[in-house]
């Protein structure tokens, strides 16, 4: 029988048939339960393997009951691009990139939503809600969409139009909140309540979307010929996307499959670092007053779920890695290097990891010889006129050489 513990108080759990949230005794955050029977019973052939039909490859080590047809768009099996340009600029040795912009939706949410609403389709959810800053809500509604469940998005009043209009072209009731992640987040929950509609929102809020993030560990340590890199670094809001990558490294440790553990870097936005300053200061994690970054995605002032961040820090010590936050400017460079030299486009948020490596390299952490994987969280595809002045406003020519060559010189 699957389980879930609390990380507070410690309080089991059995996987009863319920959508879980936080701890039904204490409030903390529950976390999924990797018994010594459950990894038993895993084959290694299967992690051996590539999943181009879906993460459900991984079914033994994902919270889900019996035989069941997933709602599968193939997320995950995303590629890790050797970053030999971008390591010889940043000095690094060896810097590879694990492309989450990838995904059916355009990012790594696709990996714990996919395992949100199957899991909640389980418990027998009639609605699915999220609140999302819009990469979890435009995954929610394609995945919804693919299982033919209703689902409602709350997003933040000032989300890029591109995101808007994904999420709504799948089908999902859209609605523009005025207020920052953390009170759209604090309103899904009240609506979940209200309703009785499943909340999916992919932060600590639920022990089983975090499960989804794992899989990049064995598409990692797999892609690696069974080596863990010395770093890996993440974009981080609330922060259970290295949670779960830990996790997962654990678990192979565990099964014998790679010989050491990754030390997990959480890198934040200078304009919204609640983690990253209690982590530096040795303080308890606080509500960051006003979120003014770039990068949207992690614009989580984690307002009434600071938990999350005392959870992010304690993994983030316990692998032996640190937490660091870059500028606005660090960002918007690291997305334009990683578009021109390594040919990969990135949303701003889906590039802060790699401004992490280049910060991470400045502060003499990184070694000689030292594998370095970034995480890009998500793809450009949805913000390129943000990104960039030339997409926004290329020139325009009559249709002859002598024309096109003007334009060239100009
Ligand atoms: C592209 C991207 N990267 C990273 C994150 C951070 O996720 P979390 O808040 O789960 O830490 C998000 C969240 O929406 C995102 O959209």
């Amino acid at each position: 029988m699957l389980s879930v513990s609390c990380t507070s108080c410690h309080t089991r759990f059995d996987d009863d048939g319920t959508y879980y949230a936080l701890c039904p005794a204490c409030g903390g955050v529950l976390d999924v339960d990797v018994t010594a029977e459950r990894l038993r019973a895993v084959d290694p052939a299967v992690l051996r393997t590539a999943a181009p039909e879906g993460i459900d490859h991984y079914r033994d080590l994902l919270p889900l009951g019996g035989p069941f047809p997933w709602p599968s768009l193939g997320e995950g099996n995303t590629p890790l691009v050797h970053a030999e340009r971008l390591a010889e600029a940043f000095g690094i040795d060896d810097l590879w990139l694990k492309n989450e912009g990838q995904n059916p939706t355009g990012s790594f949410k696709d990996r714990p939503i996919a395992v949100a609403v199957a899991k909640a389709i389980e418990c027998g959810a009639r609605a699915l809600v999220t609140s999302s800053s819009g990469n979890a809500g435009a995954s929610l509604a394609a995945y919804a969409a693919r299982a033919g469940v209703p689902a409602w998005v709350l997003v933040p009043e000032r989300t890029p139009s591109q995101n808007v209009g994904q999420i709504a072209l799948h089908g999902a009731r859209v609605v523009k909140v005025r207020g920052d992640v953390g009170e759209v987040f604090n309103l899904g929950l009240e609506i979940a309540r209200a309703f009785a509609w499943t909340n999916v929102s992919t932060t600590f809020l639920s022990p089983f979307p975090t499960e989804g993030n794992k899989t990049v560990a064995y598409e990692l340590a797999r892609q690696r010929a069974w080596t863990s890199p010395e770093w890996i670094l993440v974009p981080v809001g609330a922060g259970p996307l290295p949670y779960g990558i830990l996790k997962g490294f654990r678990e192979l440790h565990e099964l014998g499959m790679v010989a050491s553990l990754p030390r997990m870097v959480a890198v934040q936005a200078e304009g919204c670092a609640p983690i990253v300053r209690a982590y530096q200061q040795r303080r308890p994690v606080e509500a960051w007053g006003a979120p003014q970054t770039v990068a949207k995605g992690i614009a989580d002032p984690l307002r009434g779920y600071e938990h999350d961040g005392e959870l992010v820090i304690d993994m983030v010590r316990r692998s032996g890695g640190t937490a660091i936050a870059v500028d606005d400017d660090e960002i918007m460079s690291a997305a334009r290097l990683l578009a021109r030299a390594e040919g990969v486009l990135a949303e701003p948020t889906g590039a802060v990891a790699v401004a992490g490596a280049k910060a991470l390299q400045r502060r003499g952490l990184v070694r000689p010889g030292d594998h370095v994987v970034a995480v890009v969280t998500g793809s450009g595809l949805k913000h390129v006129e943000g990104l960039s002045a030339d997409a926004a406003d290329p020139p325009t020519i009559d249709p002859t050489l002598e024309r096109f060559v003007a334009a060239v010189e100009a």
